[in-house]
């Protein structure tokens, strides 16, 4: 095909190749779908459920040829599914086997910053960090991923990362979908390029603005993965765990599907749909109804991004990502309850505070991320308004540390119904405007921050992230520690 070329400087003027590329009908689906084991954990004398995790290098078979050099935690690519029941205290010995520094952040996590796994909380090689907190928020699932400052896309992309299931008393009341790996199925999607010797290909950017987009589809590690189902519901528990690509989820015979849950947890009612899209770091729960021995396949098809954005490889793309093969006989006891989680409700009387984000390059209001410089202090248990802005071309999406937030507007209109749920991660298409209301809980320390940032990863490495601390009454913004910065 042709080539276009993007007006402007910098990273802007780079070349963008517009070949789509194109697979379905040429995944073979001859492997079955991993399903990452459930964390094993012990309970120590205080109560609390400790989980080992081990981040290693290891090497890992993809395809025929020769296995990849890659990394993950308890094994040699991602990591066990986390699960831990709101209420509950839990503590983590996480053990860096790498010869090189890295983190664990615990996405979409309400807990103390100093236990967050962001760049201030990096775990030396050979080293040992011990975070421990109560979980405090409905049922959801979040995620862990690396975070270290400036390369977090590497250290995702070598294979670190893994799903983190929150369970609470009212979700595991409902008659939804439940039994993990049989009717509840992780899938962490993530694209991989691979180069001549089966390596990851970190190089191959197809355009230098974005990062890594990859011509391989993989779930949770399967490539060409076939799934098979055993019961007429299936609940399917969806994490955009790349680093750049946008997926807009649909099966290939159209078939209509249910949302049940947002990044935060589960929604007032489910809301029928057959696409869905998702940006880097969001997550989603459908659930999706099959017939007895019939065969359909969930894909990626183009995502409604228009402009030059939505012509590009990784947004024009249809994929394959998983057949789902139905079992003559289908057990049949789980529905979709009328009336599931809550719905936002944050007092929009009583806005404390209203801020502004414009997404730039490499820079959030033309600031790029810097270790020592706290932005700004929001007070607990206020309601703050954010307005995020897309200042360029290109994709960009949102996420705040600490706290489930409330889209109030997407580009000046009452936001689509799959962002009406509780959310940690935003799209912000070329040109929008959104507005968000954030209420932070009470976990406070002035001196160490949570980060903001856009979660295509090689924009937060490249600058396009920020630093906030929550601060009790009459509390202060601090200085974040020398120590904790020494890059
Ligand atoms: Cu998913 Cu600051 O990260
Ligand atoms: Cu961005």
């Amino acid at each position: 095909g042709g080539a276009l070329v993007l007006g402007g400087t910098g990273a802007f003027g780079v070349q963008l190749a517009t070949a789509s590329l194109d697979t379905v009908g040429k995944v073979d689906f001859d492997r079955p779908l991993a399903i990452p084991p459930l964390a094993q954990s012990t309970d120590d004398p205080s109560g609390a459920r400790v989980f080992d995790l081990e981040i290693q290098a290891g090497r890992t078979r993809f395809t025929d040829g020769p296995a990849t050099d890659t990394w993950g935690v308890n094994g040699t690519f991602l990591g066990p599914t986390l699960r831990a029941r709101r209420g509950q205290e839990i503590a983590f010995a996480v053990h860096n086997g790498l010869d090189e520094a890295t983190s664990l952040h615990w996405h979409g996590m309400r807990l103390p910053a100093v236990m967050d796994g962001g760049p201030h909380q990096e775990v030396a090689p050979g080293e040992t960090w011990t975070p421990q907190w109560t979980v405090d928020q409905p049922a959801a699932t979040l995620w862990y991923h690396p975070h270290p400052h400036g390369k977090t896309a590497a250290h995702l992309l070598r294979g670190l990362a893994g799903m983190f299931i929150v369970d609470d008393d009212e979700s595991e009341g409902l008659n939804l979908p439940q039994t993990y790996g049989v009717d509840d199925v992780p899938m962490i999607v993530q694209d991989r390029k691979f180069d001549g010797d089966n390596q990851f290909d970190d190089g191959a950017t197809l355009f230098g603005a974005l990062g890594v987009i990859g011509d391989h589809l993989l779930v949770n590690g399967t490539v060409g993965p076939y799934f098979d189902v055993t019961t007429r519901l299936v609940r399917l528990r969806l994490l955009n765990g790349s680093a750049a690509r946008m997926y807009h989820f649909g099966f290939g015979d159209d078939r209509p599907f249910s949302l049940i849950a947002t990044d935060g947890g589960l929604l007032p009612e489910a809301w029928e749909t057959d696409r869905l899209q998702l940006s880097p770091g969001e997550r989603a729960e459908i659930v999706v109804a099959f017939e007895p021995g019939e065969t359909v396949d969930l894909r990626s098809f183009p995502t409604d991004i228009g402009g030059v954005m939505g012509r590009l490889d990784g947004f024009a793309d249809k994929l394959d990502v998983c057949r789902f093969r139905a079992a003559e006989s289908l057990a049949d006891d789980t529905e979709i309850p009328a009336a599931m989680g809550a719905a936002p409700d944050l007092d929009l009387g009583a806005v404390a505070e209203e801020r502004s984000f414009t997404l730039g390059e490499d820079a959030i209001n033309g600031n790029p991320m810097a270790m020592e410089r706290i932005d700004f202090g929001v007070r607990v248990d206020t309601v703050e308004v954010w307005e995020v802005v897309n200042d360029n071309g290109f994709l960009h999406n949102f996420h705040v540390h600490d706290v489930q937030f409330q889209v109030l507007e997407v580009a000046g209109e009452e936001p689509p119904p799959h962002l009406r749920g509780w959310k940690d991660t935003v799209p912000l298409i070329p040109g929008e405007r959104n507005r968000l209301a954030l209420r932070f809980s009470e976990y406070t320390d002035p001196n160490v921050p949570y980060m903001f940032h856009c979660h295509v990863l090689q924009h937060e490495d490249e600058g396009m992230m920020g630093q906030f601390v929550v601060l009790g009454d009459g509390e202060e913004v601090g200085a974040v520690a020398a120590a904790a910065h020494d890059h």
